[in-house]
């Protein structure tokens, strides 16, 4: 035992060491995946190991295929800083070993998810009797919400979809935007409503659905149970929809409207950026992720349903070595798909206790405005070309903008890859109607206007070098 309370001590000493080296780098070239798999690939254990020598051999083995996610200068998808305070609360979790899934199994995490989720609901804005379900993040969050939509727009036309099953149920409509991101088909995938099935409505420049279309769609959509799918926040655009158009429009054709808001959801708590998510409290049902903005590490995000009754006949498990939850007591298992689990309200309670309304309405802002000071200094450059208006903290930057379709694909990919091949940075490439772009995401804490400033003079450094090269 005292071996292992050493080891655990000297685990926190590496951990420590890790954080200090990778905040300022992005220097270092990460090991790929297969010199990672070459570096682990070992027959089946037939023996034990000293529980020091094996942690010393995971961080040994593992330490070179780290990428500095946590870093100041890391832009790539929409990764948060994973603050050491949501870290530590992390640590706490882990070392508490608690199962989340009932009151008296783990009365502390029952009780700080019942009060993260006001304090949740408060931050985002959002009708103070939603109920909240701590999932891994916005793919299961929008699942959770869909299937308590699911359900709910089938109970309203008399079929008990969680009792009966699909088969044989009157069929329910999904209408989506055309930029909706990949992750929520997951859930349609999953809940029978299908992938292909959908009603796609089209979109601006921006990513967000246009009102008119989203209208004619549910006009001409198939009476009966129908599920709108809207977006806070889109992934390359940062743009939301006009949820204050879009909601009366559903509402009025008995549409539930649910929302994907990973990250663009927390515009709700910072009221500098608030306009973006104008309307949004009105949807019945919301994803958004902890381990993006809020900064808590991964796994963390929140699946919120405004009628939580819907949201329980969707999540609910019982059985007879179940405690039930009584009164007015929350069910920490009756809102998520899982039963065993993470206790994610510590991280949750710990970030907002650490950051509080203003450090995250900061926040938000700061990351907005940091974006936009990286988008205006790569903009400026002759060749560089923003490819969208900018709402939040995501945006595009093409190169060559004007040396013609695939030659400014291969000069945009090729400055991807120079920025992550000089390792100053991090940063990624998408597809944006058809055509390559770099994607920036300005989501971590841990970026300051230096590292800010770092960033784009390494994009435009790496845009120099390419030009000049000629690819
Ligand atoms: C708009 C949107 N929805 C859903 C997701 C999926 O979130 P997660 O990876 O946390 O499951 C993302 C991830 O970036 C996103 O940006």
């Amino acid at each position: 035992m005292d071996d292992d309370l050493a080891m655990l001590q000297e685990v926190a000493k590496v951990a420590i060491a890790h954080r200090a080296e990778t905040l300022d780098a992005e220097r270092t070239l990460v090991a790929d995946y297969h010199t990672m798999l070459a570096a682990f690939a070992r027959p089946t254990p037939e023996r034990g190991a000293e529980g020091r020598a094996v942690i010393d051999e995971l961080a040994r083995l593992a330490t070179p295929g780290i990428r500095a996610t946590t870093g100041r200068r890391f832009f790539g998808w929409v990764i948060g800083g994973s603050d050491p305070t949501g870290v530590a609360a992390d640590w706490l979790t882990s070392i508490w070993g608690q199962n989340a899934g009932n009151l008296v199994a783990a009365p502390a995490a029952s009780a700080v998810e019942a009060v993260a989720a006001g304090w949740l609901l408060d931050l985002l804005r959002l009708p103070p009797t939603a109920s909240i379900g701590f999932v891994t993040g916005a793919t299961v969050a929008n699942l959770v919400c869909l299937a308590a939509a699911r359900g709910e727009v089938l109970r309203r036309v008399g079929w008990d979809v969680e009792a009966d099953g699909l088969f044989g149920a009157p069929p329910a409509h999904v209408l989506i935007g055309a930029d909706a991101h990949a992750t929520v088909f997951t859930g349609l995938k999953c809940l029978g409503l299908g992938a292909r099935r959908v009603t796609v409505v089209e979109t601006d420049e921006v990513g967000r659905m246009r009102p008119a279309a989203f209208e004619r769609a549910l006009r001409t959509a198939p009476a009966g149970p129908t599920i709108a799918i809207a977006q806070a926040g889109q992934i390359n655009t940062g743009a939301s929809d006009p949820f204050a158009v879009l909601a009366p429009i559903a509402a009025a054709a008995g549409a539930w409207l649910h929302v994907d808001g990973a990250f663009g959801l927390w515009a709700q708590a910072c009221p500098a950026f608030a306009d973006q998510t104008a309307g949004v409290e009105a949807a019945d049902s919301w994803a958004v992720d902890g381990h993006k903005w809020l900064q808590t590490p991964y796994d963390c995000g929140y699946a919120i349903v405004r009628d939580a009754e819907a949201h329980r006949r969707a999540m609910s498990i019982t059985a007879s070595y179940l405690p039930p939850a009584e009164g007015a007591e929350r069910d920490p298992s009756a809102y998520v798909l899982e039963l065993s689990r993470r206790a994610r309200g510590f991280p949750t309670w710990a970030m907002i206790r650490r950051l509080g309304r203003e450090g995250i309405a900061a926040l938000i802002e700061r990351s907005c405005r940091l974006a936009a000071r990286v988008a205006a200094a790569i903009a400026a450059e002759p060749g560089a070309a923003l490819v969208a208006p900018l709402a939040l903290n995501q945006f595009m930057i093409r190169f060559g903008a004007d040396a013609g379709d695939a030659a400014g694909d291969r000069l945009t990919l090729a400055v991807i890859r120079a920025v992550q091949d000089e390792a100053v940075a991090f940063v990624g490439g998408a597809e944006w109607r058809g055509r390559w772009v770099m994607r920036v995401s300005v989501t971590s804490a841990a970026t300051t206007e230096a590292a800010a400033d770092e960033t784009a003079d390494a994009m435009v450094r790496a845009w120099r070098r390419v030009r000049a090269a000629g690819v």
